[in-house]
């Protein structure tokens, strides 16, 4: 089937369901509430939504352990609200595209509780293996989320592989029968009419043969084993060739530490195109190593660095996913912006972004510039992967971490309103709110021209009438500064640049060569208008975009 593409004119909206809008009093958010919001994202100007897990799920990593791969969970409202929603997006000229989970299931799934049990045909559908002679686990490889990456089952008498907690085992990708599941999930959302899939940890499916021992990395033993393993590029087209080929939809696949140079493999259109995208890691590691529980001071250098080799390396042949946010994450404001120059910072890190090649995907609460949450416990925590974090040491710096890494601070309720509960729920939230609600608001910010809202607004449409930003040739100036950082998209035509300070300083800044400020328009900026000449130095993390035609 002729595929058109058109992913790459589209802006994304991610929807981490639980905490996006409850719309029957449960304290839970839910599809009816998505329902009732879908006027308000047309508004915002996104064409496309990613939704997180939908399905059943006991709810041991929020949606991500899944139990049942053909439904949509009761608490969210079930098939009828879905198919609701999916025809409420696709009326206002909106795709969907869901959440596929297949590295792992949870251990409430029934091919689970029938592989425990050796029954046919699942006996095989997870990666089982005896207890080494003394007893002890398979391999030496660690979990992602709790302790070692095997957990011992006294009915089957055998180990099971988790990359992620231990009530999400691996399944076993190897086996025919495991792979013929994946496609009727596949073929049965998108006979449902749904546009395409994120896959979630996709690139970590297929394992080396013989699971070795790790003695190579101290962090993340194994991973060198089944990250790109063996058989991913095989498995991935053979999805593509027998389902995902005879639909026009799209796949997102999210691919942790994954290079440029490696992601090609999957997503060169003239070559493997076994995925349409990736979601890489390198863009949330400016203020880390490897991973936000590593934390390092931010440095604009390694985000500058991620942005222009991915723009530059996939220019021509693959295409970008372009992100700042997601559920995984603490909110971008509060690790590359500053929250003191909240609102300023807020609409920097989105110019700084959303004017890249590539399709651009926001987060619930990041257009209104929500911000990190603090409690004052960790264990008003939820996360299975936060609160596995550094259990030994003392609550102070533990929590200290939290507050600095943990994705729980991007999983708070969506805050709509300064009334009770943020206007997320009528109910008991199943979340705590964040505090600053009151000021933090999708109300207030409606009604305030000035708001990152609305700068989202005008970023986003200003991204759809601008050819050049989807099409325009990638620059970046200003190379080692550790302050500004100033690109520029050029077609024939067009023209556009983009200037911004990540810092509070006063930074003086001059256009490159072939640049006038003054023969160019400002299109956007996050301070009023000033008169300067032909350069001008920065407000705290001021942001503009000057367009040449
Ligand atoms: C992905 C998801 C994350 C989840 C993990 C295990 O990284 O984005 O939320 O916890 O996979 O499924
Ligand atoms: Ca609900």
């Amino acid at each position: 089937m002729e595929q058109t593409k058109w992913y790459k004119d589209r802006v994304f909206y991610q929807i981490w369901p639980r905490s996006f809008r409850d719309g029957n009093g449960d304290g839970i958010g839910d599809l009816w509430g998505v329902y009732e919001k879908l006027d308000y994202l047309k508004e915002l100007g996104v064409d496309g939504v990613w939704f997180s897990p939908l399905y059943p799920s006991p709810g041991v990593d929020c949606g991500y352990d899944i139990s049942d791969y053909m439904d949509i969970a009761p608490e969210y409202g079930g098939m009828e609200a879905f198919r609701a929603v999916l025809d409420g997006l696709h009326r206002r000229g909106m795709k969907l595209v869901m959440d596929l989970v297949v590295n792992h299931t949870s251990d409430a799934n029934e091919w689970f509780r029938k592989s425990r049990r050796r029954i046919e045909p699942y006996t095989d559908y997870y990666i089982w293996r005896p207890a080494k002679p003394n007893g002890k686990r398979p391999n030496n490889w660690d979990s992602h989320f709790e302790g070692k990456a095997w957990q011992w089952d006294d009915l089957r008498q055998e180990y099971y592989l988790h990359l992620f907690a231990v009530r999400q085992p691996d399944l076993n990708m190897d086996n025919p029968l495991v792979r013929e599941e994946v496609k009727k999930i596949l073929k049965f959302w998108l006979d449902l009419g749904v546009d395409g899939f994120r896959e979630d940890v996709i690139t970590f499916i297929s394992k080396k043969e013989g699971l070795p021992d790790d003695y190579l990395f101290p962090v993340f033993k194994g991973i060198r084993f089944y990250n790109h393993g063996p058989h991913i590029h095989e498995y991935l087209q053979e999805f593509r060739r027998d389902v995902l080929e005879n639909y026009d939809c799209v796949t997102i696949a999210e691919a942790p530490l994954v290079t440029p140079q490696r992601a090609l493999d999957y997503i060169d259109e003239y070559g493997s195109h076994e995925i349409d995208m990736m979601i890489q890691f390198q863009c949330m590691c400016a203020d880390c190593l490897f991973s936000d529980y590593m934390p390092l001071s931010f440095s604009l250098r390694k985000l500058r660095r991620a942005f222009s080799s991915w723009q530059k390396r996939m220019d021509g042949r693959a295409w970008n996913m372009l992100y700042l946010e997601n559920h995984d994450h603490p909110r971008v404001i509060s690790r590359y912006g500053s929250e003191k120059y909240r609102v300023e910072s807020g609409k920097m890190l989105a110019a700084s972004y959303l004017f890249l090649k590539g399709t651009p995907f926001i987060y619930q609460g990041q257009e209104i510039g929500m911000t990190n949450w603090y409690p004052d416990k960790t264990e008003m925590y939820e996360d299975v992967q936060t609160l596995n974090q550094k259990q030994n040491w003392p609550e102070k710096k533990r929590l200290k971490l939290y507050h600095r890494a943990s994705r729980d601070s991007a999983r708070t309720p969506m805050q709509w309103t300064a009334g009770e509960n943020a206007g997320f729920t009528t109910g008991t939230p199943w979340f705590h709110v964040n505090e600053n609600y009151r000021q933090i608001n999708v109300e207030a910010e409606l009604t305030d021209p000035d708001s990152v809202l609305n700068f989202y607004k005008k970023a986003i449409a200003l991204r759809k009438s601008l050819p050049v930003v989807r099409d325009g040739r990638y620059r970046e100036y200003y190379r080692n500064s550790g302050k500004l950082y100033v690109y520029s998209r050029e077609t024939e035509t067009q023209k556009l640049l983009i200037i911004c300070s990540f810092t509070d300083r006063p930074v003086r800044f001059r256009p490159p060569k072939g640049y006038s400020l003054a023969q160019m328009k400002l299109l956007l900026t996050n301070y009023d208008d000033r008169l300067d000449g032909n350069g001008f130095v920065t407000r705290p993390y001021e942001t503009r975009v000057y367009l040449y035609e």
